[in-house]
């Protein structure tokens, strides 16, 4: 028996003004699309932008339904867009927000599991590390370089290998 060792390295800022100017407007962008997102039955809005390799920003934001699971995260409302309209285009950098009158969020909110997923399979479709910006409705922030972080030891492509 040996152990494998993981680890994880976390950036933080007290505030995402801290970061350099293209992330900062990622920030803003995902900012601005929180407040649109559909809500109504956690009051917890999510924004999520996402850099694309030619430089475009897609944006999405949580959209919640009456029949709870329905509903979709934020993060994965921006990459199923992305992937839709800009397929072949690899993800740079996502940055998070989220703000709520109902509950405190004073710690950057990491995304849920299901979308480390997707988003480890993007990465790996993209072939770069996907920098992922986490920002609370403090200013206070958390990045990481890569899945690897998040979702280390990630079930991927290389477990659903045929026989020839
Ligand atoms: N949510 C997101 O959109 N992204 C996250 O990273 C965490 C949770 C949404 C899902 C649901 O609409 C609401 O926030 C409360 O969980």
């Amino acid at each position: 028996m040996q152990h494998i060792r993981i680890v994880a390295e976390v950036e933080e800022y007290q505030h995402f003004n801290e970061l350099a100017l293209d992330e900062k407007q990622l920030v803003h962008a995902a900012q601005k699309v929180a407040v649109a997102a559909y809500a109504p039955y956690s009051g917890f809005f999510v924004g999520a932008a996402i850099l694309l390799n030619d430089g475009t920003v897609v944006s999405g934001s949580n959209q919640e339904n009456v029949a709870f699971p329905s509903g979709i995260c934020a993060e994965r409302t921006a990459m199923f867009w992305a992937g839709a309209n800009y397929p072949g285009k690899a993800i740079v950098k996502m940055a998070i927000y989220a703000q709520s009158e109902d509950f405190i969020v004073e710690t950057p909110v990491y995304p849920c599991g299901s979308c480390r997923q997707v988003m480890s399979e993007y990465e790996r479709i993209g072939g770069q590390a996907i920098r992922i910006i986490m920002v609370a409705a403090t200013g206070k922030t958390h990045a990481v370089n890569g899945l690897i972080n998040i979702l280390p030891v990630a079930f991927d492509a290389d477990n659903l290998k045929r026989h020839k």
